[in-house]
């Protein structure tokens, strides 16, 4: 079997503090090339705090996390951030656009600190771009574009630089639900041509989209069984410690969105 895209055991994050925070519990979570995930939640169940570990914009307080193989546990800074810029593309729910950039130029950006020469930066932006249905708009600004066009050209913004996993936080939480729809349609075309997608979303129409769906309450990951067919070979879930976890022992109550 190939090497899992992400493998987790017994990740854990507490959030230093009086009393300290324990927002993400030890959690095992094994993802292959190609799964489509949705993780959903309350606000304050540790959500973010998840992604962000994923994304290695932030460290754990304990565990193993193998990215495509590799420990990033003790990776250096320097190391962290040269292979997330490899590794892992993000997509926001408020796009995290540059304003006064093209929609070319924004994607383009988004090379600078890889190995990606000016030509070739150029050329994987005009593909990306024209992957996400926007070939007429590269030389737009984002003032310019609608809620759904951002969003597509920050796809593509991800894309360009070819991760091996696509996480996006809330991607629809700033859309109407038509263009819901379009962004959804192309998150799931691009799974299907084998990007592995990492969804955090409050919304069940986005959480139904994908074929594996983690809920987080309370920092504890639990994994909803899908019907057989579809949960065969897609990778496996266990939170550890699921058994001794305490009803009530809240971390997260009245924590603002
Ligand atoms: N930097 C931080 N310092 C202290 N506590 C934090 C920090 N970030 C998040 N938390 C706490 O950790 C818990 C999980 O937060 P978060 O992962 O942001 O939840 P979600 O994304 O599901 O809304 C919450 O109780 C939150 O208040
Ligand atoms: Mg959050």
């Amino acid at each position: 079997m190939s090497t899992p895209v992400l493998a987790l055991t017994g990740v854990h994050r507490t959030y230093p503090g009086t009393p300290p925070v324990e927002a993400l519990r030890p959690s095992d979570l094994t993802v292959r090339p190609g799964d489509h995930l949705a993780i959903t939640g309350p606000s304050g169940s540790g959500k973010s705090t998840l992604l962000n570990i994923i994304g290695l914009l932030d460290r754990m307080t304990g565990g193993e996390y193998l990215l495509n193989g590799r420990s990033v546990g003790l990776m250096t800074e320097l190391g962290r951030t040269s292979w997330r810029s490899r590794q892992i593309g993000f997509v926001f729910q408020s796009f995290h656009l540059l304003n006064y950039r093209t929609a070319l130029e924004n994607v383009e950006l988004s090379m600078l600190y890889g190995t990606v020469g000016r030509r070739e930066r150029a050329a994987r932006a005009r593909e990306a771009l024209s992957r996400v249905g926007l070939d007429h708009r590269i030389d737009s600004f984002p003032g310019t574009l609608s809620g759904g066009e951002r969003q597509r050209v920050a796809i593509a913004r991800a894309l360009a630089a070819r991760p091996s996993v696509l996480l996006c936080d809330e991607p629809t939480g700033s859309l109407d639900s038509r263009t819901t729809g379009v962004v959804l349609d192309l998150l799931e075309e691009l799974n299907q041509d084998g990007l592995t997608l990492l969804v955090v979303t409050h919304e069940r129409d986005v959480a139904a989209r994908a074929r594996r769906r983690i809920t987080i309450s309370d920092g504890q990951l639990h994994e909803t069984e899908m019907d057989s067919g579809v949960a065969a070979g897609a990778g496996s879930l266990a939170a550890s410690g699921t058994d001794v976890r305490v009803q009530g022992e809240s971390t997260g109550e009245g924590t603002p969105a």
